[in-house]
């Protein structure tokens, strides 16, 4: 099956999940408006690609580890979005989950697909239970702290923000999980698949610094403009377009050179370089591609 599917499946089956039976009917909704329709999955979307170019011999344990990175991607926007965070009224081209629903099934949103993206992992302890012991750790660890998504949140409540640890662990983390996950659920050492999803989680925040520099807003589907609204490091403010493009090209080199052997390399290679243009605004890929 294709990996769309694969991801639109486990998703729509974790939801299914979490509604059933006697849910709030508001809280449902709003986990549906949350997750469907997605942006670009790219996380899930890089978590399978590995999973494929190491064999993905046991395909249910690898949509657990994609859907569970993607849901707690999506909870993590809910609550980015948040008033108490960066205040934005749209998200993915129409009105964020606390602009839609109110803030606080918003918050209970978040929530819910946390435990839901845990909950989807611990279902994999009856087809392996090894490797999801390893999954539900690698995914834990990308998300909490000391270097997870929390932490990289939490940077912006300090007063001063290191920017690469803060981009790192904010983007970079579910980047690494991404790799590292597709490649344990697959069977593989998941420690040597950890650069590639540095590489590209670090390609991927220069991109969006890139595009909230200077994208269309209708183009994007969220505001612009809000590093610099809000204070936070943004490396092509730092570097300048073209130096931030000339970065961002240097690190898709290192990410491919960072393949380690497996028997579906080639194909791999070829996805991270085809699905790094969907990152940049148009009128730049053109120029870059
Ligand atoms: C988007 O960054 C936000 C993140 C990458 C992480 C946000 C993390 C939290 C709110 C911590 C809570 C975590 C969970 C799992 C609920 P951005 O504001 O730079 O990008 P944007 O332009 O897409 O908003
Ligand atoms: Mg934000």
């Amino acid at each position: 099956m294709d990996h769309g599917d694969r991801i639109e499946d486990a998703l729509k089956a974790a939801l299914v999940r979490v509604t059933a039976d006697r849910c709030p009917p508001k809280l449902a909704s709003a986990l549906d408006y949350a997750l469907f329709p997605g942006g670009a999955r790219v996380r899930p979307r890089l978590c399978l690609a590995v999973a494929a170019a190491c064999g993905d011999d046991a395909p249910q344990l690898a949509d657990a580890a994609a859907s569970s990175i993607e849901l707690l991607h999506c909870a993590s926007l809910i609550h980015d979005d948040l008033p108490c965070f960066d205040d934005a009224e749209t998200r993915r081209g129409k009105p964020s989950v606390h602009r839609a629903y109110g803030e606080p099934l918003a918050v209970l949103a978040g929530d819910a697909l946390i435990v839901a993206a845990f909950e989807t992992l611990g279902l994999g302890i009856a087809i392996d239970c090894r490797r999801s012991a390893g999954l539900i750790s690698i995914v834990a660890r990308a998300v909490g702290g000391p270097t997870g998504i929390v932490a990289g949140q939490a940077w912006e409540c300090e007063d001063s923000i290191p920017m690469d640890e803060y981009h790192q662990a904010k983007t970079g983390s579910l980047f690494s999980a991404a790799t590292m996950a597709g490649a344990l659920a697959a069977g593989a050492e998941p420690e040597q698949w950890r650069t590639l999803g540095e590489r590209l989680g670090e390609s991927y925040q220069i991109a969006d610094d890139i595009c909230d520099l200077v994208a269309d807003p209708g183009e994007r589907g969220k505001p612009i403009g809000r590093d610099r609204d809000l204070g936070r490091p943004n490396a092509a403010g730092a570097l300048g377009v073209s130096g931030a493009l000339g970065r961002l090209r240097a690190l898709l080199e290192e990410a491919v050179a960072s393949v380690p052997d497996c028997p579906g390399k080639a194909a791999l290679s070829e996805h991270i370089l085809t699905s790094a243009q969907p990152y940049l605004p148009k009128q730049i890929s053109r120029v870059a591609a």
